[in-house]
């Protein structure tokens, strides 16, 4: 396939175009659990769909190619790849974490894998001095979440990279809010890069699934054991609902993202609106990094009203986004992670994070971006300015 296609037309123009059996312009879904053995000793390219299927195959090349690795990994959810690639650690090892990380993986790393003697430290990695002073001779692992979830923080890959080299660690990224589209790690020097397909990969809120990707031949190798071994691989009509999503990937991300700039730029200037959390803002503490690392800002701001009765109002009054956990969809998507995404951490520790009960996490989707604002003037309007000016904790 010709290399000097921009992204977006590779999204369209690649290996997996056309069927070469059929002439298909659509990957045909295999849904065979076996495959016949042509003799005793004459073993095809496929055996047993847990460890290869071509419907998830395409899958796995098609990001492979589009985030710049060298293999992809298809499995049933997000939290089954960030899972799967955390079984790269063993027992005693240590694993430094961004600090508002997904709560789903902070509920894997700090209830599951600490049962089997794996360490953890929290830090905050816009500070790479934090980060660098938190590193232990048994860290094997520097996990990055930018930008994070659902602060918006953004960590300097690169800085992440180097320090993460010095001290003979790997580096797993979780490129969710951003996709490829926008950020691509590998490039950056990251070992594994990991997804939420359920999010913008797929787009529709029709599917649940993950990936990983890497960019080295023993990682890869490691990692396709510990898929095959752990076997929480993606099906293939699912697989299917992720390529055909990935088609439309960059044109949705475009939109949605100019979108979301016009809505982070309206609830900046509202009264009622404490905080905005957007690095497409100029003024947002990760702004110039984020222009250096990635080709835009995506599509997932957040913003703090005064307290859980204002948000209360809010979400009672505004008609558009749905009001629901996810994001990354065609529909707006309005969620409150104190008690959906963050559920899983303990109240202090999510506002030790400033993931208050005032919180909305906003994933913008297709809507005329004037239509969104105007329903939240009118959610907004509804917030009495004695809830707006109440303490926050
Ligand atoms: C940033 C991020 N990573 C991982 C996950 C987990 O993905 P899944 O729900 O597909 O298991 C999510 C889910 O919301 C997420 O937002």
């Amino acid at each position: 396939m010709e290399k000097s296609f921009s992204f977006q037309t590779n999204l369209l123009h690649n290996k997996w175009k056309v069927d070469e059996q059929t002439g298909a312009v659509s990957v045909p879904i295999q849904h065979a659990s076996t495959f016949h053995q042509a003799d005793f000793d004459v073993f095809g390219k496929y055996d047993y769909s847990r460890s290869g299927n071509p419907t998830r195959e395409a899958l796995e090349e098609t990001i492979a190619e589009l985030e710049g690795g060298i293999r992809g990994f298809a499995f049933s959810s997000g939290m089954a790849a960030i899972s799967t690639a955390f079984l790269l650690l063993s027992k005693g090892d240590h694993v430094l974490v961004t600090e508002d990380v997904y709560g789903g993986t902070y509920r894997m790393i700090t209830e599951v894998l600490s049962r089997f003697g794996i360490e953890y430290t929290f830090v905050d990695m816009t500070d790479l001095h934090a980060v660098a002073s938190r590193i232990r001779p048994n860290t094997k692992v520097i996990y990055v979440e930018t930008p994070s979830n659902p602060l918006l923080k953004i960590t300097d890959i690169c800085g992440i990279v180097k320090l993460a080299k010095a001290n003979g660690c790997l580096t797993f990224l979780d490129n969710t809010f951003m996709t490829p589209a926008l950020q691509r790690p590998l490039e950056l020097g990251v070992d594994v890069v990991l997804h939420s397909a359920t999010k913008f990969l797929s787009g529709h809120s029709d599917v649940v699934a993950g990936l990983a990707v890497v960019k080295d031949r023993g990682l890869a190798e490691r990692l396709y054991k510990l898929q095959n071994a752990f076997g929480a691989i993606l099906g293939v009509q699912d697989a299917w609902l992720v390529l055909r999503g990935l088609k439309t990937l960059h044109v949705r991300l475009q939109q949605s993202s100019q979108s979301a700039l016009k809505i982070a730029s309206f609830l900046a200037k509202h009264p009622k609106v404490e905080e905005v959390y957007y690095p497409g803002l100029s003024y947002h503490p990760g702004h110039s990094v984020q222009r250096y690392q990635a080709e835009g800002f995506g599509a997932v701001l957040s913003f703090r009203l005064a307290d859980e009765a204002a948000v209360r109002t809010f979400v009672k009054h505004v008609q558009i986004p749905v009001f629901a956990v996810s994001l990354g969809a065609v529909e707006s998507i309005l969620s409150y992670p104190a008690k959906m995404s963050h559920a899983a951490m303990p109240k202090e520790e999510r506002e030790r994070r400033g993931i208050t009960d005032g919180l909305l996490r906003l994933s913008v989707g297709l809507e005329a971006a004037e239509d969104l604002i105007a329903d939240f003037e009118r959610g907004l309007s509804y917030v009495s300015a004695k809830e707006s000016l109440a303490p926050s904790f």
